[in-house]
């Protein structure tokens, strides 16, 4: 039982952003897909999730159940969410409704009231906002209605697509701190994040994307340690 991405080579038409590349998120876990700027940390989430990017071959096994054959609101129904780079909120709509429409799905409906209870216990702020219009939240607090709206869809597993980016430190390490409250429910989290030294923090395992494959695979402790992550990505 996991999230498993097998041989998988995806990319845009003709272009092939992501060769044959594996990895694996457990339940529970939090996993970080690090890489520069182009290396298809999104792509991967993209093709995980079924937007925009193709798949060319390989696998993608939801509790051994294959997603890559599936249509986007079909892998939602499977038990993955996806919070893309950007937030992607609606501006104009309320905290609440952005939150509804994640449990828009059927998977998330029936329990769509305890899960928001659950939620703004672990959003206290998102509370307060709930009439408010998404747009006019704060940078941070649009970042925790991202994630919140993923999770209205009782996710098992949850893609995060640079989720600290742009937000102040303080900010940050609240972010960072809610991811690992989530893992601890018990979802798989796969964690793409330019903050290299928060994400090893807060995950068990890392990937390193370059060149369209993975390139360093670790323990984060090992990773934190490791020279090139340490020369390419902390600039020591
Ligand atoms: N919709 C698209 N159509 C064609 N090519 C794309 C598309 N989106 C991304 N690419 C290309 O795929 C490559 C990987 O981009 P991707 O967005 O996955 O990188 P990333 O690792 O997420 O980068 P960043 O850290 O800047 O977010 C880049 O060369 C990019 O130009
Ligand atoms: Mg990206």
């Amino acid at each position: 039982m996991s999230l498993v991405v097998k041989n998988l080579t995806a990319g845009y038409g003709d272009v092939v952003v992501l060769r044959d590349i594996s990895f694996t998120v457990a339940p529970g876990a939090v996993v970080a897909l690090l890489g520069a700027n182009g290396a298809g940390k999104t792509t991967s989430l993209n093709a995980i999730s079924g937007l925009m990017a193709d798949v060319k071959g390989g696998s993608i096994l939801l509790d051994d159940r294959e997603l890559s054959t599936l249509s986007a609101h079909e892998r939602v129904e499977a038990g993955l969410a996806h919070v893309p780079q950007g937030r992607h909120l609606f501006p104009f709509m309320s905290v609440r409704e952005n939150l509804e429409m994640g449990a828009y799905a059927p998977r998330g409906h029936a329990q769509r009231q305890d899960t928001l209870d659950w939620l703004l216990q672990l959003f206290p702020k998102l509370r307060e906002r709930l009439p408010q219009m998404a747009g006019s939240l704060s940078g941070g607090e649009q970042q925790m209605c991202a994630i919140a709206r993923g999770l209205m869809s009782q996710p098992k597993y949850l893609l995060l697509d640079e989720p600290s980016l742009g937000l102040a430190p303080i900010v940050v390490r609240q972010v960072m701190a809610v991811i690992g409250v989530i893992a601890q429910r018990g979802i798989g989290v796969l964690l793409v994040e330019q903050n290299v030294m928060q994400a090893l923090k807060l995950a068990q395992h890392a990937y390193v994307l370059e060149l369209a494959q993975i390139a360093i695979e670790g323990s984060a402790a090992e990773l934190a340690g490791d020279d090139r992550v340490r020369k390419a990505y902390l600039g020591l």
